[in-house]
């Protein structure tokens, strides 16, 4: 990396330091709902919110996001750690710095599958095949994908990023890119990416929840 993109990244750092971390408050919901977010700083923008962190960008310093955890805990050196095993992949971001409980990660632009069906985007089937590469390449790496859905995935000029990687260190047979793909070529390609419509919000969420409740169930009772 350059001289100066040092520089820029050392004076973002002591940004973050001194005044985002003390004025950011944010609040963990439970039960697979996104942080509650109760105060950013006044030039801090919200690039988007996770169950676990919330993601800001600065305009001095553009390209560059913060991800901030809303509690100090492994989670945050954990997902440093599989930036490092994952090295330098173009449907990945990089993380360039991180501290206890933030990152200071390349920002990807674009718009998350679950907001492309919420803006009736039409997700275009390059997106998919991109994203499976980019996992095998992960799998590569010795990572495991893991809780790859709508929120932590991109589409960007039609080809597909992977926005959030903390859990791939757990391997625990994780199947949700699998069922995103099959409601993808079952469901999706036959209705929405025909005519794409606006999806309400609470549509979707009663999906997740639907979901979330489905794979809940004991193996032997969810059908393969
Ligand atoms: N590198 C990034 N570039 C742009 N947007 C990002 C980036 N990382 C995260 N985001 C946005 O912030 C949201 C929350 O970040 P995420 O890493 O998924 O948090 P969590 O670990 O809490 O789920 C994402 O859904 C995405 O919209
Ligand atoms: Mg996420």
């Amino acid at each position: 990396m350059s001289e100066f993109a040092n520089e820029r990244l050392s004076a973002l750092h002591s940004l973050v330091e001194q005044e985002l971390l003390s004025q950011l408050k944010v609040r963990i919901v439970g039960e697979g709902e996104p942080v509650d977010i109760i105060a950013v700083p006044s030039r801090w923008q919200l690039v988007g919110k996770g169950n676990y962190a919330v993601v800001v960008e600065h305009p001095e310093f553009p390209g560059v996001v913060v991800k901030v955890y809303a509690e100090a805990d492994n989670e945050c050196s954990e997902e440093a750690a599989v930036y490092r095993a994952l090295g330098e992949h173009p449907a990945f971001s990089r993380c360039y710095l991180s501290g206890e409980r933030y990152l200071l990660l390349k920002k990807l632009n674009g718009v998350t599958l679950y907001d492309c069906v919420i803006r009736g985007l039409r997700v275009e089937k390059q997106v998919f095949i991109d994203v499976e590469a980019a996992l095998e390449y992960a799998r590569l790496r010795g990572l495991y994908p893991h809780d790859v859905h709508g929120k932590n995935l991109m589409m960007y000029e039609g080809r597909g990023y992977v926005v959030d990687i903390s859990d791939f260190y757990i391997n625990d047979d994780c199947r949700m890119w699998s069922d995103l793909k099959k409601a993808y070529e079952r469901i999706y390609l036959k209705t929405l990416y025909k005519l794409p419509i606006p999806v309400p919000a609470w549509v979707l969420d009663l999906v997740r929840k639907g979901y979330r409740a489905y794979r809940k169930r004991p193996r032997s009772q969810v059908a393969k």
